[in-house]
């Protein structure tokens, strides 16, 4: 079993939240059991003010853990140009991948889409200068999110369109600029008839492998809290919706994140 695992290709984790509190009970010895299970590289990704340090700790204390650094649109309320020049700093250290997760989410709505867009337009402009992708939430904000990736040149920065929620037609005008799709737990559910629909439309070579985690685990963990252990569930369901080898679907995205992310193996 060890000797296969050895040979067989392992999972690209691109989104992840291991600084929250679901993980509070277990967090050390889970991450440490990631890379026996086939998990071998995480993203960790921050949302809040409180996850740029914790995200970095991770990053320094397990060699397998990468950071994105930025504010999630519900919390940019915390955003002023202090902790903007905070988390450039942060885009600055070692192992720091991408800015993220920003973007718009008008179902919570927290901030006014002013706000959002705002620190949305100052965060790409961030990843620009620092010469990192993105990782972008966009939630029941499609147009918007569209309008202000076309203005950004967006295609130019690159990254990842995570936890993707909108129809095949949108996925192609992200799909042309070059961006990747994160698909994750919903994948697995019955009733994700759209998204399931963009995976069968998209190119494998344009698809990431994200949980979102402690959020939005698959089947037959759904309502559970989730972990990257999970992710063999959405290699699964992606594999049958390409008609491909589940191993193929693990060595491709796997690529597709070093690539986006600048990484070597
Ligand atoms: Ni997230």
């Amino acid at each position: 079993m060890e000797m296969e695992a050895a040979m067989k290709p392992m999972i690209f984790e691109t989104h992840a939240h291991y600084n929250d509190d679901a993980f509070d009970a277990d967090r050390e010895e889970l991450l440490a059991s990631l890379p026996e299970s086939g998990i071998n590289t995480v993203v960790n990704v921050c949302a809040e003010k409180n996850s740029l340090s914790a995200t970095k700790e991770l990053t320094e204390n397990y060699s397998f853990v990468y950071g994105a650094y930025g504010i999630h649109p519900d919390n940019v309320g915390e955003l002023n140009e202090e902790l903007l020049e905070q988390i450039r700093q942060l885009c600055r250290s070692e192992k720091a991948v991408a800015v993220g997760e920003i973007g718009l989410d008008y179902y919570w709505d927290t901030e006014s889409h002013e706000t959002q867009a705002y620190w949305f337009r100052r965060q790409l402009e961030l990843a620009r200068e620092e010469k990192l992708p993105v990782i972008i939430h966009s939630r029941e904000a499609a147009a918007d999110t569209l309008q202000i990736a076309e203005e950004s040149r967006l295609g130019e920065i690159g990254g990842i369109l995570h936890c993707f929620s909108y129809s095949k037609e949108m996925a192609e005008k992200y799909l042309d600029m070059g961006m990747y799709l994160g698909i994750g737990g919903v994948v697995t559910f019955n009733n994700a008839k759209k998204l399931k629909a963009v995976v069968e439309a998209a190119p494998l070579e344009q698809l990431v492998l994200e949980t979102d985690c402690p959020y939005l685990a698959p089947v037959p963990y759904r309502g559970k809290r989730n972990s990257s252990l999970y992710l063999p569930y959405v290699v699964q369901a992606i594999a049958e919706i390409k008609g491909v080898e589940e191993e193929e679907v693990i060595r491709i995205t796997r690529g597709n994140a070093l690539r986006c992310f600048g990484l070597n193996e």
